[in-house]
């Protein structure tokens, strides 16, 4: 490790080395799988943005006001780098005018300068989707269906769904009023900061962790008592969707999330097996009039973010074992030869893998007792031998690695012979 700080990862923010990058890979190509089969298409956006991008996520959320990794570059322009994914996607949306409905979806990092700790980074990576230009509940239910057989396909099971409506942006003026009435009425006590807050924006009073604000936060009036009958409309279609397709949840009328976008319905997903202070592994919701905010045509919008780091980090607390730390499919070639027929070694290893095989192989020539070691520690099934006696019948030796029985197999029926073997071993 070096000693020198300005050679270690800044704070709060990580490098993902193999093996634990191999569990990326597989949480990455289910999703991307997923949204695939779901139709959505892939969506790169900058990684930095024009700061008045992010400016329409909300003025008054921590996220921008307080936690934004902003600068100005040689130009003089002043940029920022993403704290979140769905401000890009929409700017991109008005930018480029595709035909709605629009479904894309993304992996991307965002940045945020938090308070580093477990489960809370500087950068971290989020997998999610928009969906422009429907209005439609069925969308909704649809992206938290997508979300959610997600989850479950990789196996987490302590998981709740939270969801809300935050009510249409018309509907939502006289509730926002009633809640600042009854935050400042409540307020004498609770100092300057609180008071700011509640004249800023009240909405962002109610997701505050601050323990002294939460005897007030309790007692405050629910939005979900303040809808429209549009927006109520809206909401009972969701929930009856999500209950027929037997999707669990819980309404909380207190869910108001992290920014200023949202429109009626807002959902989360908390891991019960994390701490409660990180124990969301993605979220999401509405934002119908942000396009417009940015310039765009009124256009309806939905999508979500899964945090990748948390839900790693919830699939470990549950202990759920991964395809990708499985290595019970793969192959370890041997040289028995002493690095006297390297291109044998060399075809074999390519036979194998352009077979589809996952293989690895010793190189330059170390004994034998070190490559057994080594096929061991990389968690092959198989070691695939070829020695002299080998050579000469035109075979291999095949060890399984897991029993210790070893068998001899000709060459040129080495791939089938694994693949069926593979085929058994997986029903
Ligand atoms: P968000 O709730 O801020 O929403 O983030 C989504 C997820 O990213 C969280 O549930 C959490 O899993 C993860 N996350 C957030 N901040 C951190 C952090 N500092 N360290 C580790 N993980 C973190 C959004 O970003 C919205 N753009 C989601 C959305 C998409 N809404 C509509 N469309």
């Amino acid at each position: 490790m070096s000693s020198d700080p300005a050679f270690r990862a800044p704070i709060g923010v990580h490098d993902v080395l193999p093996p634990e990058s191999g569990r990326w890979a597989d949480v990455v190509t289910r999703f991307a799988r997923r949204a695939g089969i779901f139709g959505f298409g892939l969506i790169q956006t900058p990684l930095f943005e024009h700061i008045e991008v992010f400016r329409r996520v909300g003025e008054h959320t921590d996220v921008v006001s307080k936690e934004m990794y902003e600068f100005r570059d040689k130009g003089d322009r002043h940029l920022a780098l993403r704290p979140e994914g769905t401000a890009s996607v929409v700017r991109a949306y008005v930018q480029h005018r595709p035909l709605p409905p629009w479904k894309v979806w993304y992996f991307a990092p965002n940045f945020r300068y938090e308070r580093p700790q477990k489960g809370r980074y500087r950068q971290h990576w989020q997998l999610g989707v928009e969906v422009l230009g429907l209005d439609d509940p069925a969308i909704d239910i649809e992206v938290i269906a997508l979300a959610s057989g997600f989850y479950r396909d990789l196996g987490l099971r302590d998981l709740r769904l939270i969801i809300n409506s935050m009510g249409d942006a018309k509907g939502r003026g006289a509730y926002v009023e009633a809640l600042r009435s009854h935050l400042l009425n409540s307020s004498d006590a609770l100092g300057p900061e609180f008071v700011e807050r509640v004249e800023a924006n009240p909405l962002r009073v109610l997701d505050s962790r601050n323990p002294e604000w939460q005897s007030v936060i309790e007692t405050a009036p629910l939005i979900s008592d303040h809808l429209s009958p549009d927006a109520s409309a809206h909401f009972e279609a969701v929930k009856a969707g999500l209950n027929a397709l037997g999707i669990e949840f819980e309404v909380d009328g207190r869910l108001v999330r992290g920014f200023d976008y949202y429109t009626r319905t807002t959902f989360e997903f908390q891991s019960t097996a994390l701490d409660a202070a990180q124990n969301a592994v993605g979220g999401g919701g509405r934002y119908d009039g942000l396009a417009e905010a940015m310039g765009g045509p009124p256009t309806p919008g939905i999508g979500f973010g899964i945090g990748v780091e948390r839900l790693l980090l919830a699939l470990d607390a549950e202990d759920v074992v991964s395809n990708a730390e499985n290595n019970s499919q793969s192959v370890f070639v041997i040289d028995g030869l002493s690095g006297a027929d390297e291109l044998l070694l060399l075809t074999i290893t390519s036979s194998l893998r352009e077979a589809g095989i996952s293989t690895e192989r010793a190189y330059g020539g170390r004994s034998l007792k070190a490559q057994w070691k080594a096929a061991d520690r990389c968690g092959a099934r198989y070691g695939v031998m070829i020695g002299k006696a080998e050579l000469e019948r035109e075979s291999v030796a095949v060890k399984d690695l897991e029993t210790g029985e070893q068998i001899e197999v000709r060459r040129d029926q080495l791939v089938s012979w694994l693949q069926e073997s593979f085929e058994e071993n997986y029903e």
